[in-house]
C-alpha cells in the first residue's frame, strides 16, 4: 500500500476534540464539510467569526498531488527554499504532456522522446525530495489518486482544477496554483476563502440509461458555470449513499465546471468497499473506526436549510440522461431533446468523434456499462460510424479491462485505444481527420468543453454526456440519434435497438495489479537539468532588497488601462512550454497588457533611452542596468488563472512594487510570496497622478507595519512632486517575507536557522 495510515490515524485521533469545541462554539451540529475544514485549521480559530464567502482561512493539507505541467515550477520553487524533503506526502503524475495521435504505444514513445528533459527533471527531483513519482503512461492524476491515495476526512490540494474528483471519496480536495502547493510542501498552511455551503439532496436510485454523469450535467445546467464560485457542494441523502464510490468521483470531478471550490460526498459503506478493493484495508479499517467523524451530524439531514446556504433536491429515479454543450458545460438538455436542439441551432449533426474515459469516467463500472452496448452492437454486426477513442484513466484500469476482454470488444467495433493520459481532454490531440477551421461536432464523456479545449479548433463543437450515451451515439454517428428510442439498420437490413446498459461496479477477479508505473522516492541522487535546456532552469532564490536604497528613483514600466488579467501579464498558449524556465517565460511579460501611455498592446516607452519597445524588453533593460521599476494598474489586476508566473515574472525582471486600485485575491497573495509589494491607492483618483516619466520613491519601508499605509513620492518630469498614500494588506509574517526577499527565502532561513 502506498499510503501510510499512521498520519491519518493521528489526524483522526485529534479531530474529535476540535469538533466538540466547534459544536460548542457554534451551538449546533456540523456538516461533513465543516468537520474537515475546522479540523484542518489552527485549533485556536474562533469558528463563529468565519464569514462564508468572505473570510480567508488557512488550512493544513494532508497531501499534495501535482501533474507534470504545473509541477515543474512548483518543484523549482520548492528547491529554492533549500529544504531537504517535502513536509507532507506528495506525488507527481506525468499525464498532461502526452499527445494523442496514432494510439497508445506510439504516442507514449513520442512523448517520452519529446518531453525527456521534463520527465528526467521531475523524476530526479521527486526521488531526491521524497515525492512519489508516477511515470508517463501510469495514468491520469485524478484516477491514480482515487485508486491509491483517497481517504475520507482528509484534505488534499492538487495543482489541477479537477482535483475535486477525490471528493467522491469523502475528502476535501481543492485545485490550487503551484504557489499554494509550494506552501504546503514547505510545511505551511495554504490560504483559501471560507466557502459558502451548497447542499444537494439526492433521493431515489439510478437505473437504466441514467448514470452518475447525468447528476452533474443536471446540476451544471441548474446552477450554471459560475454557480459554484467560492462554494463547496455537498451531496447527501439516500440517493447519494446508493452511488458507487467511483460514480461519486464523476460527480465531484465536474463540480470544477461550476467553479466550485470543491464538491464532496460524506463517508459511506461504498467507500469502505472501494478502499478494500483497491487494497487499502488498513485505511478502510481506520475510517470504519472513526466513522462518526466522517459524516455530517444527525441534525444536518433533518434540517438542511439550517446548515447550507442553498439547498436543492434531485430525484435519481426520475433523472433522464443529459447532453451538454457546445462550448460550455451548462448548456444542457435531455438526450430526447437533443435532436430538436441540434436542428434549431444548426449544429453539425454528424459526429466526427466519440471519446470515452479520461479522469472523469474511467471506472470499471463506466467501462463495463459502455462495453455492454458495444457488445450488443457487435453481435448485430455493427461498427461505429464516428471515430471512437478510449482513454483509460490508469494503467490499473487498462490492465484490468484488457484482462477482462473489454478492450478487445471495444477494438472489435472500431475503437482506438489511447495512452493512459489526458490527451484530447487537454488539447493534446493531433487529428488527421479534420483540418483547423472545419466545423464539426464531437461527443465525449470528459468534463470540459470550452472552444478549442479538445483539438485546438475553434470550429469543433464539443458535447458531453455519460460514457454509455457516447458509445451508443458512436454507432448512431449523429446528434440526431436517440439510443433509447431509435433503431439502426444492421448489415443484413434488420432493425437494431439498444437495450439499456449493464455493468459491474468491481471486477470479479479484482483489479489487475502488475507494474502500475510508480517509483517510490529514494531521498537521494541529484536533480537533472540540462544546462542548455530551454524549458527548464534552476531557480535561484530572489535577492533581498534594501528597503531604503532599493526603493528610490523607481521607473514606471507601464500603467495598465482597464483589465489586466494573469493572461495579460503572462500569456499561455505557446509560452506554456517554458513554464519551468523563468527567464525564458519572462519574455512574455505584459505582452497582452494595454498600456495607458502607449496605444499598442504590450509596448511602451523606455524612459531611459526614449525608445519604443515591448514591455518585457524594457523591463529586461532596466533590470540589466539595476533600475527598479513599478507597474500601475486599475481595478482587479491579476484576475483569471492562479498561475504563479504572473507574480514571479515581474519579480524576476526587477519589479519592486505594483500599485493598483484593487487586486484579484490570489494574484495579490502571490506577489507577497514573491517579494513584490502590492499596494492599493488610498485615493483611487491618484491613479491619474502617476505619469510616465515619474521617478518614484517609496518611504517608510524599513519600518513597515502590518496594514499601515506608506507614502509614495512622485517626482514628475518638470521637477514638481506629489505625495500619495498607498495601503497594503500584509500581516507581520508577510512583512518578514518582504524583508527576506520572498516567502521561500524566509521559510528556508527558518528551517536552516
Ligand atoms: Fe484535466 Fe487530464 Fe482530466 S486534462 S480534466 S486531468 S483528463
Amino acid at each position: 500500500m502506498l499510503m501510510d495510515p499512521a498520519p491519518i490515524e493521528k489526524r483522526f485521533e485529534s479531530m474529535g476534540k476540535v469538533l466538540d469545541a466547534a459544536r460548542k462554539n457554534l451551538g449546533r451540529d456540523l456538516t461533513i464539510v465543516e468537520k474537515i475544514l475546522y479540523s484542518h485549521m489552527d485549533p485556536a480559530t474562533d469558528f463563529s467569526k468565519l464569514e462564508r464567502g468572505k473570510s480567508d482561512i488557512f488550512l493544513d493539507a494532508d497531501r499534495v498531488a501535482m501533474q507534470d505541467a504545473t509541477a515543474q515550477m512548483a518543484i523549482l520553487q520548492f528547491m529554492s527554499a533549500k529544504i531537504p524533503e517535502v513536509a507532507v506526502p506528495t506525488t507527481v503524475h506525468c499525464d498532461h504532456l502526452i499527445q494523442a495521435h496514432t494510439g497508445s504505444a506510439e504516442d507514449l514513445k513520442a512523448a517520452e522522446d519529446t518531453n525527456r528533459e521534463v520527465y528526467d527533471f521531475l523524476r530526479s527531483a521527486a526521488m531526491k525530495y521524497g515525492m512519489g513519482f508516477w511515470k508517463p503512461g501510469s495514468g491520469i492524476i485524478h484516477q491514480v489518486v482515487y485508486e491509491n491515495y483517497t481517504c475520507p476526512g482528509t484534505l488534499m490540494i492538487g495543482t489541477d482544477s479537477h482535483t475535486p474528483n477525490a471528493g467522491g471519496m469523502g475528502m476535501i480536495a481543492i485545485g490550487v496554483g503551484g504557489a499554494d502547493a509550494v506552501d504546503v510542501m514547505t510545511g505551511q498552511r495554504f490560504m483559501t476563502r471560507m466557502p459558502k455551503f451548497v447542499g444537494i439532496k439526492l433521493t431515489g436510485k439510478l437505473s437504466g440509461w441514467t448514470a452518475s454523469k447525468d447528476i452533474i450535467l443536471k446540476v451544471a445546467t441548474m446552477l450554471t458555470a459560475k454557480g459554484g464560485t467560492n462554494k463547496i457542494i455537498e451531496y447527501f441523502g439516500e440517493g447519494a449513499r446508493s452511488l458507487s464510490a467511483t460514480s461519486k468521483g464523476t460527480v465531484t470531478n465536474m463540480g470544477a465546471e461550476l467553479g466550485a471550490t470543491t464538491s464532496i460526498f460524506a463517508y459511506d459503506d461504498n467507500m469502505d468497499v472501494y478502499m478494500r478493493k483497491t487494497e487499502r484495508d488498513a485505511v478502510a479499517d481506520l475510517c470504519k473506526k472513526y466513522r462518526e467523524l466522517l459524516v455530517s451530524d444527525p441534525d444536518v439531514e433533518k434540517n438542511p436549510e439550517k446548515y447550507y446556504d442553498e439547498v436543492y433536491e434531485i430525484n435519481l429515479s426520475e433523472l433522464e440522461p443529459h447532453i451538454v454543450g457546445p462550448h460550455t458545460p451548462d448548456l444542457g438538455r435531455t438526450v430526447s431533446q437533443m435532436k430538436a436542439d441540434a436542428e434549431k441551432n444548426d449544429y453539425p449533426r454528424d459526429l466526427s468523434a466519440a471519446l470515452i474515459g479520461s479522469c472523469t469516467n474511467s471506472s470499471y463500472e463506466d467501462l463495463t456499462r459502455s462495453v455492454s452496448l458495444a457488445r450488443q452492437a457487435k453481435k448485430a454486426g455493427l461498427k461505429v460510424k464516428s471515430n471512437f477513442l478510449v482513454t483509460p484513466g490508469s494503467e490499473r484500469i487498462f490492465q484490468t479491462i484488457t484482462r477482462d476482454g473489454i478492450m478487445k470488444d471495444f477494438e472489435d467495433v472500431g475503437a482506438t485505444v489511447l495512452a493512459n493520459a489526458c490527451g484530447p481532454c487537454i488539447g493534446q490531440w493531433k487529428r488527421d481527420d479534420i483540418q483547423k477551421g472545419d466545423k464539426n461536432s464531437i461527443i465525449s464523456s470528459y468534463n470540459r468543453n470550452f472552444a478549442k479545449r479538445n483539438d485546438g479548433n475553434a470550429e469543433t463543437l464539443s458535447f458531453i454526456s455519460s460514457p454509455e450515451i457516447v458509445v451508443a451515439m458512436a454507432f448512431g454517428g449523429s446528434l440526431n440519434f436517440n439510443p433509447m428510442t431509435d433503431t439502426l439498420k444492421t448489415p443484413d437490413g434488420k432493425d437494431f435497438k439498444f437495450e439499456p446498459p449493464q455493468g459491474e461496479v468491481y471486477p470479479e477477479q479484482g483489479y489487475a495489479s502488475k507494474d502500475s508505473g510508480y517509483l517510490a522516492p529514494t531521498n537521494s541522487g541529484e536533480v537533472i537539468i540540462d544546462p542548455k535546456s530551454e524549458r527548464l532552469a534552476f531557480l535561484e532564490p530572489f535577492p533581498k532588497h534594501d528597503p531604503v536604497a532599493d526603493y528610490k528613483d523607481l521607473k514606471v514600466l507601464f500603467k495598465a488601462a482597464g483589465k489586466c488579467t494573469t493572461d495579460h501579464i503572462s500569456q499561455a498558449g505557446p509560452w506554456l512550454k517554458f513554464r519551468g524556465h523563468l527567464d525564458n517565460i519572462s519574455n512574455n511579460l505584459f505582452l497582452g497588457a494595454e498600456n495607458a501611455y502607449y496605444e499598442e498592446t504590450g509596448k511602451g516607452h523606455n524612459v531611459v533611452t526614449g525608445k519604443v519597445d515591448e514591455l518585457n524588453k524594457i523591463a529586461r533593460e532596466y533590470k540589466d542596468k539595476g533600475i527598479g521599476w513599478i507597474a500601475v494598474a486599475d481595478e482587479n489586476i491579476g484576475e483569471g488563472s492562479s498561475r504563479e508566473h504572473a507574480a514571479m515574472e515581474p519579480r524576476h525582471m526587477g519589479c519592486r512594487a505594483i500599485v493598483a486600485k484593487s487586486y484579484a485575491r490570489i494574484f495579490e497573495a502571490n506577489l507577497k510570496k514573491q517579494g513584490v509589494l502590492p499596494f492599493t491607492f488610498d485615493n483611487k483618483d491618484d491613479y491619474n497622478k502617476i505619469q510616465q516619466k515619474d521617478s518614484i520613491a517609496i518611504e517608510g519601508l524599513d519600518k513597515l507595519q502590518p496594514y499601515q499605509p506608506v507614502t509614495m513620492v512622485l517626482t514628475h518630469e518638470d521637477g514638481s512632486t506629489d505625495k500619495i498614500k498607498v495601503n497594503h494588506s500584509m500581516n507581520e509574517g508577510e512583512i518578514q517575507w518582504f524583508y527576506a526577499g520572498s516567502a521561500l527565502n524566509y521559510v528556508g532561513s527558518q528551517k536552516t536557522a
